[in-house]
């Protein structure tokens, strides 16, 4: 039985001008031993699928329809307080400029273990050596555990998110855009630590970013998401050899070595569709270069094409 499981997920953003159908049916599942990259530009609803999980997802937006199965239970019917228990211990997120939210009079040591506290009974003593060894783990070194966090550069704040995400030893991390914004060294180290995290904790991940190449240094799978929806999912290795969904070609077309010079998502003419009143259909018909009458009528389901391949594309039978 797959950890995480997503069924039919919708969310939607009930606002003035409309209803923003931000994720619109999407399902994927996570499995213990695995690290899922989700993909896509901005806007398609990457961070409103993530957030949803841990009911971060505020008014205007709902959860309006779908599951959310963990350890084998639908956790959008969870009470508050379970929801806030199984924040932590349970999934635990590092998202973008994540490290600003460190409280900055406060030592990282003590911001580290209340949050050990906050889940579990033990002492303040070991709370704090739990601390030292988060701060290990790390990477920063446990020396640093008085420090506060204007003592730290923007990636240390970033690496001391880490340790208070995994701090309760999570069986699920959800990392939301964790180096867009840092520096390309200070992004290689954080790549480094998710993938010693994983060796060290086995700890199984879901990782979004829109720069592809994190993608193929982290993850196992990858997901493509497009307006609300996902429209590729497969093995990272086969799916970025051959992508199959004329979405995913123009993503990957971008990145003409993934280990070479990152570009910007810019090689698909046009923008993603706003999402209140998507098109009807295939939501990318009006940008694919392989648009068929059809694309515009009816929407394509995502179908398992072999080889744990899934794409959602009238082209492909
Ligand atoms: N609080 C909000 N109110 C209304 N619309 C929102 C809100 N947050 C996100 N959206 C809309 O939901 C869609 C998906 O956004 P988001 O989940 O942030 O995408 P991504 O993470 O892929 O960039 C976008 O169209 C965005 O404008
Ligand atoms: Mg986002």
């Amino acid at each position: 039985m797959a950890l995480l499981e997503v069924r039919n997920l919708k969310i939607y953003y009930f606002t003035r001008e409309g209803v923003v159908k931000a994720v619109d049916g999407i399902s994927f599942s996570v499995s213990e031993d695995e690290t899922l990259g989700l993909i896509g530009e901005s806007g398609c609803g990457k961070t409103t699928a993530v957030f949803s999980i841990l009911r971060f997802v505020v008014p205007p937006g709902r959860i309006v329809g779908g599951e959310i199965i963990f350890e084998g239970r639908d956790i959008i019917p969870l009470s508050d307080e379970e929801m806030r228990l199984l924040r932590g211990e349970g999934i635990a997120m590092v998202f973008q400029g994540a490290q600003n939210a460190l409280n900055p009079v406060m030592t990282v040591g003590k911001q580290i273990s209340e949050v050990i506290l906050e889940h579990e009974s033990i002492t303040k003593e070991e709370a704090w050596e739990r601390a030292k060894s988060q701060l290990e783990l790390v990477g920063i070194g446990s020396e640093r555990v008085n420090s506060y966090p204007h003592e730290f550069s923007g990636g240390m704040k970033q690496r001391v998110m880490v340790a208070i995400a995994t701090a309760c030893n999570p069986r699920l991390l959800i990392m939301d855009e964790p180096v867009t914004g840092l520096d390309v060294i200070v992004q290689r180290q954080l790549l480094a630590l998710t993938n010693s995290l994983r060796e060290k904790m086995r700890l199984p991940i879901i990782f979004i970013t829109h720069d592809l190449s994190v993608i193929a240094e982290t993850c196992d799978n990858v997901a493509v998401m497009y307006a609300g929806k996902i429209v590729e999912k497969g093995d990272t290795v086969s799916l970025y050899k051959d992508p199959l969904h004329p979405y995913s070609k123009g993503l990957i077309g971008s990145y003409p070595s993934v280990r070479g010079e990152k570009k910007e998502l810019k090689s698909i003419p046009g923008a993603p569709p706003r999402l209140i009143n998507p098109p009807v259909g295939c939501r990318f018909y009006p940008r694919c270069p392989y648009a068929m009458d059809i694309c515009e009528i009816e929407e394509p389901e995502l179908k398992n094409v072999g080889d744990n391949r899934l794409v959602a594309c009238h082209l492909i039978k």
